[in-house]
């Protein structure tokens, strides 16, 4: 039997990215699990901002058809995700807008794979009003099956430690278990286990 395929990405391309470091160290743990850890990064699927008028003359762009094939290749998706101004950035929410308007091709990129969400802020609030907006795009917008279960981590300047794992035994336990509940539903979802 395959192991779960999980596709894992941030909606940050900084130099230095908080929800790069928390992806990064999500396939990190994901790949020490049973599964097969998939690491995207924005950079590799460049898309203008969405216009309805852009779309009508020239389609979807190819990057959007990349990025939406691998979200149906996936039995399970990490998304970890920045705050800006308590909500979504607009790299991640016009990724997720493009990827939605491909027409189709195998599988089903949101009714497809199970969603697990992360965020990440130097603030105290860890993200979590963009963690709500994220949800809501992919639960009530696209029919995506979410997790409950998520991850945030506050102070990110100083959450990460050099190795790349959270300082706060705590928390790197916590995304353990949402990495460990991610696989476990993925694979009941692509019935890969009984
Ligand atoms: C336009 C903008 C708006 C922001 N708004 C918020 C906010 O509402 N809440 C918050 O915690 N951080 C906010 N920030 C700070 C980001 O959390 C911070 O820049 C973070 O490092 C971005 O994520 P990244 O490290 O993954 O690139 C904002 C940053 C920008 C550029």
């Amino acid at each position: 039997m395959r192991a779960p395929r999980i596709v894992v990405f941030a909606g940050s391309i900084r130099t230095g990215s908080f929800s790069a470091s928390l992806a990064a160290l999500a396939a990190k743990e994901l790949a020490l699990m049973e599964c097969e850890p998939v690491l995207l990064s924005l950079a590799d699927y460049p898309m203008p901002i969405y216009d309805g008028d852009l779309e009508a003359a020239q389609g979807v762009p190819a990057a959007a058809k990349q990025l939406r094939d691998q979200l149906a290749q996936a039995d399970g998706v990490f998304i970890a995700t920045p705050e800006y101004n308590a909500g979504l950035p607009p790299l991640l929410k016009n990724a997720i807008d493009w990827a939605s308007r491909v027409q189709g091709g195998e599988g089903d990129a949101f009714k497809g794979p199970v969603y697990a969400i992360g965020s990440s802020s130097p603030g105290g609030l860890g993200g979590y009003r963009a963690s709500m907006m994220l949800r809501q795009t992919l639960a009530l917008g696209l029919g995506c099956l979410v997790l409950a279960e998520q991850v945030m981590v506050a102070g990110a300047a100083g959450a990460f430690a050099e190795s790349g794992d959270l300082k706060d035994a705590r928390a790197q336990e916590r995304l353990r278990a949402v990495m460990s509940t991610l696989i476990e539903q993925a694979a009941l979802r692509a019935g890969l286990r009984a």
